[in-house]
């Protein structure tokens, strides 16, 4: 076990992939009883990537993982563990790490997946930077990937309109610099909510059957209303949680990337937490929730427009089936 002391974890780099095919919420109207006005009066959303038929989660996650390499200056070889945060791996076994690892060329590094639903990426870069640190990993990779459309029930209205696909992704570095990088990570979970958002079947609790097909148990279910508040609530919670203990005020905060999932949560949020919505990235007009893969994608883009710069402290947040949460206050390098 290496020395961790004197050692930090930093983001060296960020990379998305989203699929080119767009459905727009007038294109959902002609599937499902809706309209362009009720997606984005509700939700904020305008429109969602669909990945192609052939076209799975590692695919995308590979994509971005490319970007993200590139962008860190860093060669495919230096990287030394891949973790993957996903709901829709392209197989329940092998994990999706697996097949990215495959499809990038690298050497035989570990390589394994996360499930936290949409707080999968924040878990999965606490995870990897633990293994970092303990077993003296230079580089690693953090993808957040989701192939949403392949579990959404296109004939649910309440549902269908939220989701998209995608992948982020982010290498991350050893560094010898305290005061940067990955500063502080606030994980939680709540178990007793285990059915207000969830995919029922296809499990051990109910394996495929041609009933469950028939009942769409294997597709997401959801009780919209019940997400909504406990988001809002468990959100500010780690939100403040982890800027407290990082030893800074929300003033101190550079930059908001939430998980991408309704214009009125981070509203909500951005009140009870009095931080401008101007510092806040939103690209969920365009992106819909996809995720594990949302704040990946939406650090890329504020990355790539400028949005962060040196010294920045970038404050992540998410909420997600389990239910389960996450917070990380990141200081740019
Ligand atoms: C899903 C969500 C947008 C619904 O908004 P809401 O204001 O709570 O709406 P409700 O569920 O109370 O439904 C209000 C009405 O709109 C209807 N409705 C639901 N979806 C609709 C749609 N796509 N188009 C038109 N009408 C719709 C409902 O049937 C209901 O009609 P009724 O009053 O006749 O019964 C909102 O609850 C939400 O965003 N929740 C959080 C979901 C989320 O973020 N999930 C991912 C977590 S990571």
């Amino acid at each position: 076990m290496s020395d961790l002391k004197g050692k930090s974890v930093i983001i060296s780099g960020t990379g998305s992939y989203t699929p080119p095919k767009i459905l727009t919420n007038d294109d959902l109207s002609a599937i499902v009883d809706t309209s362009d006005e009720w997606i984005r009066t509700r939700t904020g959303i305008r429109e969602r990537r669909i990945a192609a038929e052939e076209e799975t989660t590692s695919d995308m996650a590979a994509n971005a993982a490319r970007e993200a390499i590139r962008n860190s200056g860093l060669k495919i070889e230096d990287i030394g563990l891949i973790v993957v945060g996903t709901v829709t791996p392209d197989m329940p076994f092998p994990n999706t790490a697996c097949f990215v690892q495959k499809k990038l060329g690298l050497g035989k590094v570990p390589a394994f997946d996360i499930e936290a639903a949409c707080s999968g990426f924040i878990y999965a870069m606490n995870v990897a930077r633990g293994l970092m640190l303990v077993n003296n990993i230079q580089h690693a990779l953090v993808i957040g990937a989701e192939k949403l459309s392949s579990i959404t029930n296109w004939e649910d209205r309440t549902t269908c309109v939220l989701f998209g696909d995608g992948a982020g992704a982010v290498v991350l570095s050893l560094d010898e610099r305290e005061d940067i990088g990955i500063l502080n990570v606030q994980l939680g979970a709540d178990g007793t909510e285990t059915d207000i958002l969830c995919v029922p079947g296809g499990g051990s609790a109910s394996p495929y059957t041609v009933e469950t097909i028939e009942r769409s148990l294997h597709k997401i279910h959801m009780q919209g209303n019940q997400v909504f508040k406990h988001a809002v609530r468990v959100m500010c919670q780690s939100a403040t949680e982890v800027v407290e203990g990082a030893g800074l005020r929300t003033e101190d905060v550079d930059l908001v990337v939430p998980h991408q999932a309704n214009t009125r949560i981070i509203e909500a949020l951005a009140t009870r937490l009095n931080i401008g919505m101007e510092r806040f990235k939103i690209n969920l007009d365009r992106y819909g929730n996809t995720s594990a893969a949302s704040i990946p994608i939406a650090l890329d883009e504020a990355w790539r427009n400028g949005r962060i710069g040196s010294g920045d402290n970038v404050l992540m947040v998410a909420f997600g089936g389990g239910l389960t949460w996450a917070g990380a206050l990141v200081r740019w390098p």
